[in-house]
């Protein structure tokens, strides 16, 4: 397959890249550095003889990326915490206006078209949540996934071969430095404390990256009804106080953190039901917490040696 993957040096897009180039399709990575490509993991896909194209999709040409079997959008500005005040104009730029300019290049060509959505679309959790529960987007960045999502099911109406996937909290090697696990790792091996939003008790359906790219080849690779919206999250919910005493035993030492209040939109509980993902791809998320932390741990200490 020719494949197309946006964001292709972000935490997620570079794995991805990476196992469709290993596993022999011809891959097109695409990302911005102006908008947040990580240096370290463009070196990592050139060693891996992956270069990735400068492209920032709100302003570059975008026709090239049509000219492809699949497209997998997972470019974005991810974050629910940052997308409050002066966030929320990126979050809307690298999100909507992204997704709507490459949707309109995609519209001729008919590629199939893989969005890379959000669980924040459907606020606080009390059961499993299903693909046809009502959303509840309680950030700008769950709204601006919400508003991607309606993009995307405007072009499916359209005939564009589209599919929706909502990831859940994802982790592993590589993670984005903001998000929790990897502050909480760099914390523990540098002694100095991270913050801690809240008491701990919010959980979530944590999901390890090759999960993620697992699902999200499967995807790539079915062919699903236009506008297939898809739960791609690990069906057991972990308090993030347990996810932090487990990094704790399996470092030998427990993280240092520093008490801040509960950061806005920051919901209590998300919970994937993932029914429709095994039914529809035959997948369902395989590695357990302690077994993904420890390659995330790994992968921090690998970093450390340089
Ligand atoms: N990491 C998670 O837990 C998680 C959960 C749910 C959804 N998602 C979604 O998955 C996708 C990937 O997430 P991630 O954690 O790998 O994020 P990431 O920030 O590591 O990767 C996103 C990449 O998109 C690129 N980008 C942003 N705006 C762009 C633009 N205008 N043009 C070209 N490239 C642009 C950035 O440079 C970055 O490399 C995002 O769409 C995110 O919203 C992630």
């Amino acid at each position: 397959m020719r494949v197309v993957v946006t964001g292709a040096a972000g935490f997620i897009g570079s794995h991805l890249a990476g196992a469709l180039a290993v596993a022999g399709h011809d891959v097109l990575a695409v990302d911005a550095r102006s908008r947040g490509a990580s240096p370290a993991n463009i070196a990592e896909l050139a060693r891996a003889g992956i270069p990735v194209t400068e492209c920032d999709l709100v302003t570059g040409d975008l026709a090239p990326l049509a000219d492809a079997d699949v497209v997998l959008h997972l470019a974005g500005r991810p974050g629910v915490r940052t997308s409050f005040g002066a966030g929320a104009p990126d979050a809307h730029r690298d999100n909507v206006t992204a997704t709507a300019r490459l949707l309109d290049a995609c519209a001729a060509r008919r590629p199939r078209f893989v969005l890379a959505s959000s669980s924040s679309v459907y606020g606080d959790a009390g059961r499993p949540c299903t693909e046809d529960d009502r959303i509840d987007p309680r950030s700008p960045y769950a709204r601006s996934k919400s508003d991607a999502e309606a993009l995307a099911q405007r072009a499916a109406a359209d005939g564009l071969p589209v599919v929706v996937l909502r990831y859940f909290s994802v982790y592993g090697p590589r993670q984005r430095p903001d998000m929790a696990f990897h502050r909480f790792i760099e914390a523990a091996l540098d002694g100095t404390p991270a913050p801690l939003y809240g008491d701990g008790g919010q959980s979530r359906s944590f999901t390890f990256v090759g999960d993620v790219v697992d699902a999200t080849v499967r995807a790539a690779r079915t062919p699903l009804p236009p506008g297939t919206v898809l739960n791609v999250g690990h069906p057991v919910t972990v308090r993030l106080r347990d996810a932090l005493d487990l990094i704790g035993t399996l470092l030998g030492t427990p993280p240092p953190t520093v008490p801040k209040d509960r950061a806005p939109g920051d919901v209590t509980r998300t919970w994937a039901g993932t029914d429709r993902a095994t039914g529809l791809l035959g997948w369902t998320a395989t590695t357990g917490l302690e077994e993904g932390l420890t390659r995330q741990i790994a992968w921090h200490r690998a970093r450390r040696r340089g």
